[in-house]
């Protein structure tokens, strides 16, 4: 066993709640070297444990036996120190630590990545597996783990069942042909077999259609795991891997679904502004400057909701009035595209806006038809900066209705399961899928979903 080192996070939190910490007597820390400056006389290490945000300034002297070693000591090094606790009320930090001894557990080479300066987006993406040991990277991914848990405990306080839908499955979920195919290699590394489970099996797109079978027993589940998609989008919002979280609620119609969307988006907000203070106030400092306003204007205020129908009507209305669209080709039926969603929601609505009743002809074959025979009762979330971050949909519960649409796209075949369970007993039932990464860039303000996922996968991109 290793000595135990009391951490960062430790010692702020005992400080927090008002522990006189003056009275410690020796600390002992481990952790890496942010910055390093020595003055000769006296010097000033930014150590960073891991365990937290924040930095801790070690202060060494001459009396260091060491102190020419740790005095060149760079970036990225890790050590550890044996000292005492100072309060130190007069300055930024409550506290610092008095080095008596420095041992250096890990040098770091001359050639080490980082540096004390700032890196940009892309660089730190060349260098992913260093990118953590960032102030950026360190808040995002602490915000991720924490989102994640803040996730499971919106839809577990509530009741919501978690099921653990397959990665593996025969079924294109959206029906939009992007899936990965499963495929065995021989000893040699060669493509050898498509077969192995006797027909064909992909990665999923989406769990909704196991999760659907098992609402229609728990009432409310949810899945949440990663979802796989061979689309060669190359934007900022798309992977060929990302994170998605599924509801799936019984006895519950659109509206119900968007009410749950609301609540659960808020709750996020409301759960990472309370977990991770110092990493929002460091996002709102650092990367995108009124993320805390936009945050709470967004808790303050209903979302909108706006037919499909009229969102095309202001489009339309945006190109005659002279704004440029990459694509001004709107009308009825298109299938818009995230700077068309973005205008209404940045532009019109200046906030998260539901979109809903959408053509039948760009929609999923599962989503439930409305009365006028044209439209479908599906709705997509979008937000400010983003676009689409939540589709959601109630689901065609019609037997007949559900076959005739999917006997016209062929998938019947593999999907028996799921049309049954219009006949064995359904009912009225909705869901929806959050992009869990592209939520994630929504409540840091970071733009690229490169950066939300800790080891991006995007097409012909794969070096970690
Ligand atoms: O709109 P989508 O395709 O909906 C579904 O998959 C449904 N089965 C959800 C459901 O009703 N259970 O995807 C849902 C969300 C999108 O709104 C987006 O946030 C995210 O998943 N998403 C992606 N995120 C990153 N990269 C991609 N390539 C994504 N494709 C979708
Ligand atoms: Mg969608």
């Amino acid at each position: 066993m290793q000595k135990k080192a009391i951490t960062v996070s430790e010692l702020y939190a005992r400080f927090a709640s008002g522990e006189d910490l003056s009275s410690l007597g020796p600390v002992f820390l481990e952790g890496w070297i942010r910055t390093n400056r020595d003055s000769g006389s006296i010097g000033f290490i930014a150590l960073n444990d891991g365990t937290c945000f924040k930095n801790i300034q070690i202060v060494y002297n001459g009396n260091l036996p060491n102190h020419d070693v740790v005095s060149h000591l760079l970036t990225g090094a890790s050590i550890s120190i044996s000292g005492t606790l100072v309060l130190t009320p007069e300055m930024k930090q409550p506290f610092e630590i008095h080095a008596e001894e420095v041992c250096v557990l890990g040098d770091v080479a001359s050639d080490y990545p980082l540096q004390k300066k700032r890196h940009s987006f892309e660089y730190l993406r060349e260098e992913a597996y260093l990118r953590p040991r960032t102030n950026t990277f360190s808040a995002l991914y602490r915000v991720r783990s924490s989102l994640a848990l803040g996730i499971h405990e919106f839809f577990q306080s509530r009741g919501f069942v978690y099921v653990h839908t397959p990665e593996i499955t025969a079924n294109d979920a959206e029906g939009a042909g992007q899936v990965f195919t499963i495929a065995t290699t021989d000893k040699n590394g060669k493509l050898n077999d498509t077969d192995f489970f006797g027909r064909r099996a992909s990665l999923t797109v989406s769990g909704q259609l196991h999760v659907e079978a098992f609402a229609l027993a728990f009432r409310d589940v949810y899945t949440f795991g990663p979802t796989f998609r061979a689309e060669k989008s190359n934007t900022p919002r798309h992977a060929s891997e990302f994170w998605m979280i599924e509801p799936e609620l019984a006895f519950a119609d659109l509206d119900d679904d968007m009410a749950c969307m609301e609540e659960c988006i808020k709750w996020c907000i409301r759960w990472v502004l309370e977990k991770c203070p110092d990493e929002m106030a460091f996002f709102d400092k650092m990367i995108a400057p009124g993320l805390l306003d936009k945050l709470n204007r967004v808790l303050a205020t209903p979302f909108t909701k706006m037919e499909y129908t009229e969102g095309i009507e202001i489009l339309k209305k945006a190109v005659a009035d002279g704004h440029k669209f990459d694509d001004p080709d709107i009308f009825w039926g298109k299938d818009l595209g995230s700077e068309h969603e973005r205008y209404l929601t940045e532009e019109v609505v200046k906030g998260p806006l539901f979109l809903i009743n959408y053509p039948k002809e760009i929609k999923a074959f599962y989503m439930r038809e409305n009365d006028d025979g044209k439209t479908v009762a599906a709705c997509d979330c979008l937000v400010p900066g983003e676009g689409e971050i939540i589709g959601g949909s109630q689901r065609e519960e019609r037997y007949d209705i559900l076959k005739a649409k999917m006997d016209k796209i062929g998938n019947t075949k593999g999907l028996e399961w799921y049309l049954n369970l219009r006949k064995y007993g359904g009912c009225i039932h909705s869901g929806f899928g959050i992009g869990f990464d592209r939520l994630l860039m929504y409540l840091t303000g970071v733009t690229n979903i490169r950066d939300t996922e800790p080891y991006p996968r995007t097409s012909s991109a794969l070096k970690y």
